[in-house]
C-alpha cells in the first residue's frame, strides 16, 4: 500500500512575483515535498511542508561525488479551469532510470505521481495565467550520507520544488544562436549522458561560457567518440527540417531521451511527415545548409518547449538557418504542444493528466 503524505500548510504565504518579472526558476512556491531514504528503512516519511532551506552535513556525499539526479515537468491551468500535468508518467519513469544508473534506490512511481498531484493542488494559485507561462516542477534526489568513502550513499532525500516560469531563453520564442562545440564533450555512450544527473549540467558550463562569449545562447554538443555526430544542446534535443523530412539524432546512449522530443516525433508522424532518428554528422549539417536545404532547426525540451534556432557558429563561421526567423514547422509545433498542454486544442494522444 502507498505510504500516506503528511501535509503541513504554510502560515506565511509569499507574495507572488509580477508576471513581467517571473523569468525562469527565480521564484519558488509556498510548499515543497520531501521523502527520506535510509538503508534498511527504505523511502519513508513522505511530507509536504512550507518551502524552506534544508540542513546537510558538509560530508554529505552529494557535495563530493555528485550522486544527484533531477527531473523537469510542468503544470498548467487550462482555459476551462482544470489543472493539468503533461505526460508525468514519462518523467517518473525517467527519474527511476536516472536513479538506477546513479545507484540510487528507485522510488514508488505511484507515490511520486501522488506527491506531484498534491503539491500542485496545494500551490495551484501559483500557476501563472499569461500565454507562454506555466508552473515548472523540479523533482530531484540527493545523496545525504555523511561519509567520504566512494560508495553509494545509505541515505537520500527526494524533493519536489516548483517555480512559476515564462520562457527559458531571454530571446523568448525568437530564434537563438547556437555554438557548435569542438573542444569539450558532454557525454559518451556507456556513461551517464542518457540520464538526468546533475554532473552532466556542471560539465557543460565551461563550454556554455565560451558560447556566451561568442554571442550564442547555447552549445550544440557533438558525440564524444568521433567528435562528429550531432547529439543535443544540453537543455534541449534538436531537430532539423531538411527538404521533405525531419531528422533528429538517434538515442545512441549519449543524449537525453526528452519527453518533448518524443511528443514532437509523435506529432510529426501523426501529421504524416517523415521523421528520421539517425546519426547526423556536423559535416552533413554544414552541407545541407550550404546547399540551401536546411529549412529549419529547433530545440525541444520541457523548459525550452520548442525553441527555433536562427544560426549556428561552427569553426568561426556563422551559418544562418533558413532565413533566420522562426520556421513554419517550429511555430506549428509550438502552438500545438502548448495548445495540448493548456487545453486550447484537442489531445488525441491522452497526454494531459487532469488533477
Ligand atoms: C528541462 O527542460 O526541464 C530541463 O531540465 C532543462 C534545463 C532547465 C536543465
Amino acid at each position: 500500500m502507498m505510504q500516506p503524505i503528511h501535509i503541513e500548510h504554510t502560515s506565511a504565504p509569499k507574495p507572488r512575483p509580477k508576471a513581467s518579472d517571473i523569468g525562469f526558476g527565480k521564484y519558488f512556491t509556498d510548499h515543497m515535498f520531501i521523502l527520506d531514504y535510509d538503508d534498511g528503512k527504505g523511502w519513508h516519511d513522505a511530507r509536504i511542508q512550507p518551502y524552506q532551506p534544508i540542513t546537510l552535513d558538509p560530508a554529505a556525499k552529494v557535495f563530493h561525488y555528485g550522486q544527484a539526479i533531477f527531473e523537469g515537468l510542468k503544470a498548467y491551468r487550462t482555459e476551462a479551469g482544470n489543472l493539468v500535468l503533461f505526460r508525468p508518467e514519462m518523467n517518473i519513469k525517467r527519474l527511476n532510470r536516472s536513479n538506477d544508473r546513479m545507484s540510487i534506490p528507485v522510488i514508488d512511481e505511484e507515490l511520486v505521481l501522488e506527491a506531484l498531484h498534491q503539491l500542485v493542488l496545494i500551490d495551484q494559485t501559483w500557476i501563472p495565467h499569461e500565454p507562454g507561462t506555466s508552473l515548472y516542477i523540479r523533482p530531484f534526489v540527493i545523496a545525504t550520507e555523511d561519509m567520504l568513502g566512494v560508495s553509494p550513499s545509505k541515505q537520500y532525500k527526494f524533493m519536489i520544488i516548483m517555480s512559476p516560469v515564462g520562457a527559458y531563453y531571454d530571446e523568448g520564442v525568437k530564434p537563438i544562436s547556437i555554438y557548435v562545440e569542438s573542444e569539450f564533450v558532454r557525454a559518451v555512450a556507456g556513461g551517464v549522458g542518457h540520464v538526468k544527473t546533475a554532473g552532466n549540467y556542471a560539465a557543460g558550463l565551461k563550454a556554455q561560457e565560451g558560447a556566451t562569449l561568442q554571442g550564442c545562447a547555447q552549445v550544440l554538443w557533438l558525440d564524444g567518440v568521433h567528435r562528429k555526430y550531432v547529439e543535443e544542446v544540453g537543455s534541449m534535443n534538436v531537430f532539423f527540417h531538411l527538404g521533405d523530412k525531419i531528422v533528429t539524432p538517434a538515442l545512441t546512449g549519449g543524449l537525453l531521451p526528452g519527453i518533448t522530443r518524443d511528443s514532437v516525433i509523435h506529432l510529426l508522424r501523426y501529421w504524416g511527415l517523415k521523421v528520421e532518428e539517425r546519426l547526423f554528422s556536423i559535416d552533413e549539417l554544414v552541407q545541407v545548409q550550404k546547399d540551401g536545404n536546411l529549412k529549419e532547426m529547433f530545440g525541444t525540451g520541457t523548459a525550452a518547449v520548442i525553441s527555433p534556432v536562427g544560426s549556428l557558429v561552427w569553426k568561426g563561421e556563422t551559418l544562418t538557418i533558413g532565413d533566420g526567423s522562426i520556421g513554419e514547422l517550429a511555430a506549428h509545433l509550438y502552438e500545438t504542444i502548448t495548445g495540448i498542454q493548456t487545453g486550447r486544442i484537442e489531445d488525441p494522444f491522452g497526454w494531459r493528466v487532469v488533477l
